[in-house]
């Protein structure tokens, strides 16, 4: 029996006792705010037992979708180190909505285990709350399992809750067990059913939600009772299939053999650091498969920080089992594969999901040694002081420098034996935060002060008006009046300033006071959809709260981000229609200076498709359509076909902008009157800014004239450099690079010829010491290549020996150690020059039979080559 029979054959069963089968929920909870993902099969349907949502029908089965990874129902720190625990599985379950109960929920779970898949009745137990005298007695009753194996527990085991909050009840739950060999703890130890070893399986949870846990940790009784199944399919496979734990099912071992192929080594089931790996692999490749394929890509907040860890764990076991190249979308093909019978998105969407955890590889591979090697550094000091705990501004470096989210570190620490200093991270990162607050936008520091507060924006085409002076905050509080010098923030009952939202940057400008005062509008920000706060310095004069004061934006300014803006928006449709309409924004920046655009795209778009893009949107421009604005309600927007995405949050009235026929959008922006006043897009480049998500950068109006003159400004000056045009300026360089080489490679040449020679002279210095032919010694500066073909030559010719270089040009110091392969157990390269190195002020490490350290005081070279001779052990 595969583990996809398995699957079908349990929706069968329940089909057959009048159950509606349905698909899976996503793994991220629709409409549950309480829970990051879902971790039960109940989920869905937590609605429905509270009574506030009608379910499609009294009984219903399905095969969910699960994640344990964050909550009251956390396995993430367990997988890998046994064979059992995972993140993501599959729970196979059954509910009664105010239908069946107890006697049904038990007779099937038994008919099910035992007449279809006859498992042996004589390894299994039931578990029942221990004040559940209904459901024991009904044990025996509906089944033939013995009273004498109904046992009783407390509500760790047997009161089950899903969350902090939500429907609960007391379960029932059924054990398997799987025989004495199987116990995984040590003598002494009595298996029983959960007592904590590997032996007694727990295969079925039977929960008869009866309560509801209330925020204030109250247990209240719902309307109706109802049952909530759970069976983990891997686990249930297990069993079936007779293996050593899940991981070795066929729902899971196709993702090991993946990893297997790639390292080269075998998988074998026990708990060696390279079987840790395997298991670790095969789980998290299956949970970001599945949380990619529900809308899900890495980021660093919220679900996608999940997201990003998970894979950030998996590529660093894949290190351990040698795996340095991105090896995780092979992972995920492969679930797409094993599970894509079962879950379609999957296999419809597997190329995307490869794609993009194979971006998030290569981009935390760049970081993920350099952090592996500076933890293994400070491992191995601590070691040398004995302390079992690394500082914890060494695990905020490591997570803000390195990309090591904290739990990675964690799992590393673990195998050594230590552990993260948690206050000192979290100061470490506290600190980090306040430094950003403070660095941050204005407003978020005193939106506290204009908390009542309301204004208005004076319209779109307004440049300049008389308004009252409503609040003034400095320093963080609300003052009556400001003065000269101030650094003021603002709020008049209205204003000609755009504030910053939209992505569209907030106008800058002037206020003029009474009597001839002044102050210099640098930003503008929009805390709350109804408030715009000005922030500015008091340059002249004084301000008071009611002032009647003439606000003026820098008109020219906020023309070009008119330009950009509209731009922006042609940009868009172009992209729509020559790219596909599966792109939407997901971010944009409209300044005075360019736009930028940020979309839903894999793959890189060519030159061809840029070309053609910034045709179409110049084609547009040219064509000068009218742009229009209109208010209307958020129905008639969509009935108009105006863009606007899922997920964004929009008030009840809405505005709509047209561009003749070709782009209309929801928009709070301000907009040029006909795209003709665009003159002309230039695209600046477009590269990727994350997975799935690409960026483009354009330029409009004069600012494109600009770009272009500067551009042939530069081009001019390449020339000149050449002696010669700008047409056969890409020819002169071609010549210029194949003269350069051509010269390097001669002095590659007489460099080794150098060495040749070097190395017979340098040979009178071998010194013997304790048996052993030592050559410390001085070498004229030279790169760092020559230095070391100097020391294989040297080493070569030796037979047998250790050379020690060490080169200065005056201010730095290359220090070089060989040792021939004969003498590495006697003497460590690597440990030779950690030695010496200090001595010039430097630091440096490398392999047993070839090490490089660098310094910054050659006055002590000398000093260091020296006392190589007393490092060589007897
Ligand atoms: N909701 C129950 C569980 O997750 C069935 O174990």
């Amino acid at each position: 029996m595969t583990g996809a029979d398995i699957r079908q054959g349990f929706l069968e069963f329940f089909r057959g006792h009048d159950h509606l089968i349905v698909p899976s929920a996503r793994i991220v909870p629709e409409s549950d705010p309480s829970l990051m993902f879902t971790n039960a099969g109940m989920v869905p349907f937590k609605n429905c037992f509270l009574g506030a949502e009608k379910p499609r029908a009294p009984r219903i089965a399905d095969v969910q979708k699960c994640l344990r990874i964050s909550g009251k129902h956390n396995d993430l720190e367990d997988v890998g180190r046994d064979v059992y625990h995972q993140t993501f599985f599959e729970m196979l379950g059954n509910w009664s909505f105010g239908d069946y109960y107890k006697p049904e929920a038990i007779e099937w779970a038994w008919d099910l285990l035992t007449k279809v898949w006859q498992l042996d009745k004589s390894r299994l137990y039931a578990t029942v709350f221990e004040t559940d005298d209904e459901a024991e007695k009904l044990w025996p009753k509906v089944t033939d399992l013995p009273a004498s194996r109904v046992l009783r527990f407390g509500a760790k085991d047997n009161f089950w809750e899903m969350g902090e909050t939500g429907p609960c009840g007391p379960c029932s739950e059924i054990h398997y067990d799987r025989g004495e060999g199987m116990c995984d703890l040590p003598a002494g130890h009595t298996c029983g059913v959960n007592s904590g070893c590997a032996r007694y399986m727990e295969i079925w949870n039977l929960v008869f939600i009866q309560n509801n846990r209330e925020p204030d940790g109250r247990l209240s009784d719902l309307p109706a009772k109802h049952v909530d199944t759970g069976m983990g399919l891997e686990r249930v496979t297990a069993v079936l299939q007779g293996t050593n734990g899940n991981y070795d099912t066929d729902l899971l071992r196709g993702m090991i053999a993946v990893a297997e192929d790639r390292a080269g080594k075998r998988y074998s089931g026990g708990m060696s650091d390279a079987d840790v790996a395997f298991r670790v692999i095969a789980d998290h490749g299956r949970a970001v498969a599945v949380m990619i394929a529900d809308g899900l890509l890495p980021s660093n907040e919220g679900r996608g920080y999940v997201l990003r860890r998970l894979l950030r764990r998996a590529a660093r076991q894949g290190r351990v089992l040698g795996l340095t190249d991105p090896f995780l979308g092979a992972v995920t093909e492969r679930v797409c594969e094993v599970l894509g019978a079962g879950y379609p998105e999957l296999k419809e969407q597997s190329a995307r999901i490869s794609a993009a955890v194979t971006a998030e590889e290569e981009r935390f591979g760049e970081t993920l040694e350099k952090g592996l090697g500076l933890l293994e550094d400070e491992v191995a000091k601590l070691r040398r002081a004995n302390t079992p705990t690394l500082p914890g501004e060494v695990a905020f470096k490591l997570y803000d420098t390195y990309g090591f989210p904290l739990d990675l570190t964690q799992d590393i620490l673990r195998n050594e034996k230590m552990s993260v200093d948690q206050a000192g991270f979290d100061t470490a990162m506290e600190a980090q935060r306040t430094r950003a607050r403070e660095g941050a936008r204005f407003v978020t520091a005193t939106a506290g002060a204009f908390a009542e507060l309301t204004s208005r924006f004076a319209g779109d085409r307004v440049e300049r008006a008389d308004s009252r002076v409503v609040a003034i905050a400095a320093g963080s509080e609300a003052r009556d009046e400001a003065r000269e010098g101030d650094e003021v923030e603002i709020v008049t009952e209205e204003t000609p300033f755009y504030g910053e939202s939209g992505g569209q940057t907030g106008d800058t400008g002037t206020i003029t006071l009474p009597g001839g005062g002044l102050i210099e509008i640098v930003d503008t920000q929009k805390p709350r959809p109804d408030l715009i706060v000005h922030r500015g310095r008091v340059v002249k004069g004084g301000v008071a709260r009611g002032d009647l004061v003439t606000l003026a934006i820098d008109a020219r300014r906020r023309e070009a981000i008119r330009l950009n803006h509209s731009a922006t928006h042609l940009l868009h449709a172009a992209l729509r229609n020559q790219v596909g309409k599966h792109v939407r924004q997901a971010g944009s920046l409209v300044t005075a200076e360019r736009l930028r655009f940020d979309f839903t795209q894999d793959a890189r778009l060519s030159e061809e498709r840029l070309a053609a893009l910034e045709d179409e949107v110049n084609d547009h421009i040219r064509q000068n359509l009218e742009v229009s604005v209109a208010e209307m309600s958020f129905d008639d927007a969509l009935k108009a076909g105006a863009l606007a995405f899922f997920g964004d949050k929009y008030g009840d009235r809405v505005r709509v902008l047209r561009m003749g026929d070709y782009s209309v959008e929801l928009c709070g922006g301000t907009h040029v009157a006909r795209t003709g006043d665009i003159g002309i897009l230039k695209l600046r480049g477009e590269s990727a800014v994350g997975a799935g998500v690409r960026r483009m950068e354009a330029l409009t109006g004069e600012g494109a004239l600009d770009a272009v003159r500067k551009r042939e400004r530069e081009l001019r000056q390449i020339a000149e450099l050449l002696h010669g045009t700008e047409e056969d300026a890409p020819a002169k360089i071609e010549k210029l690079l194949a003269a350069q080489k051509d010269l390097e490679r001669r002095l590659a040449e007489s460099q080794a010829k150098l060495v040749s020679g070097a190395s017979r002279d340098l040979l009178d210095g071998v010194r013997e010491v304790n048996g052993v032919k030592v050559l410390a010694t001085q070498v004229e500066q030279v790169d760092a290549k020559v230095l070391r073909e100097l020391a294989d030559k040297l080493r070569d010719r030796m037979q047998s020996g250790v050379v020690v270089l060490g080169g200065s040009d005056g201010e730095k110091v290359t220090l070089l150690a060989a040792v021939t392969k004969d003498l590495v157990k006697r003497v460590n390269a690597g440990n030779l020059i950690k030695e010496i190195a200090p001595i010039v002020g430097g630091a440096g490490g490398g392999r047993p039979d070839f090490a490089q350290a660098g310094g910054k005081d050659p006055s002590k070279l000398a000093q260091a080559l020296e006392r190589v001779h007393a490092l060589i052990p007897a």
